[in-house]
């Protein structure tokens, strides 16, 4: 791919309060191929070449969250359902942002396909981005996510893994299992293997008795191939007389929860106010 080998066009970005160095090339309309600092309008994600017309603009823009329904609010966080056919501009923005901090992702995929999920932190400003994932309508390979972000300011805070769990609980809602779409990036592996091993080693703590693959993906709506590649990589799947045992020594998988870092926020499911698409 063409894109792979494409080196970083803008250097830096403006979106509200923050300046934010970017990560990688993001495949912006050539016009802008020049500018090593783009402004960001923080609620409708139109970007500019230079302050004084972000300033302007900020005086117009009427937008105070992401145009979208908001789906789940709990304190200060919230969720905002937006619908890449109906707001197609915003979903291209969001792209063209995301891009800026993904690698491998390509892009160019038709936004009209795609649910964004954007969780804001909201104040008496308005609804500030601190990250987003991107779902299929509807997707053949079970995927539950495609693309996930969480912007730099706001990392290491726990918001990753509370859009994965959101992801989760959206394919609960739906009645099915859910895979985020392949390949993940180094940071979007440890955080989806911190979620899986937190998610299920809690269930095999608290169960009495044998348990299923088959019933822990039931439970938890994570996809049986990534639970068995979760378990196997904390080798606690033993191969006896013909059969996977889960091994559920407490005093193991309490190493590994441990190990597994911490559990980051949590969705609280009576707030998530949501029917699946059709
Ligand atoms: N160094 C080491 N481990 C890291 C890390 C870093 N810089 N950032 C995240 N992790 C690991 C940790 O295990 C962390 O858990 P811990 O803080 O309890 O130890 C776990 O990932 C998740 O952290 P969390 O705070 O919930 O995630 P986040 O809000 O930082 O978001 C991503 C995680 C992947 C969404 C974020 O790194 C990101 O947006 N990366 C760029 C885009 C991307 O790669 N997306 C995935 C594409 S498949
Ligand atoms: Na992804």
């Amino acid at each position: 791919h063409e894109e792979f080998t494409k080196v970083k066009n803008i250097a830096k970005i403006e979106l509200g309060r923050y300046e934010i160095d970017t990560w990688y090339f993001s495949p912006f309309p050539p016009e802008y191929n020049d500018c090593p600092k783009l402004f960001f309008c923080e609620f409708c994600l139109n970007f500019m070449k230079r302050k004084e017309q972000l300033q302007r603009h900020m005086k117009k823009c009427d937008l105070k969250h992401p145009p979208g329904d908001e789906i789940y609010r709990s304190g200060t966080l919230s969720m905002f359902e937006v619908d890449g056919k109906k707001n197609k501009v915003y979903g291209q923005n969001l792209c063209y942002l995301a891009k800026l901090f993904l690698d491998h992702k390509t892009l160019y995929y038709d936004v009209d396909l795609f649910l964004f999920y954007v969780l804001c932190e909201c104040d008496d400003r308005g609804c500030h981005m601190v990250g987003y994932f991107s779902k299929e309508k509807h997707s053949e390979e079970s995927y539950n996510l495609a693309c996930i972000l969480t912007l730099p300011p706001y990392q290491r805070k726990g918001y990753g893994k509370f859009l994965i769990a959101f992801s989760y609980e959206l394919s609960k809602k739906e009645g099915k299992v859910g895979t985020p779409e392949r390949p993940l990036s180094d940071l979007g592996l440890l955080s989806y293997r911190g979620y899986w091993t937190r998610v299920l080693l809690e269930i095999l703590k608290k169960h009495k008795g044998n348990i299923s693959i088959k019933e822990l993906s039931d439970m938890t709506a994570i996809k049986a191939d990534d639970i068995l590649s979760t378990l196997q990589s904390l080798d606690l799947i033993q191969y006896r007389k013909g059969q996977h045992v889960i091994c559920a020594d407490p005093k193991v998988l309490d190493r590994h929860l441990k190990a597994a870092g911490r559990g980051g926020l949590d969705v609280d499911v009576i707030k998530l106010i949501w029917t699946p698409y059709k």
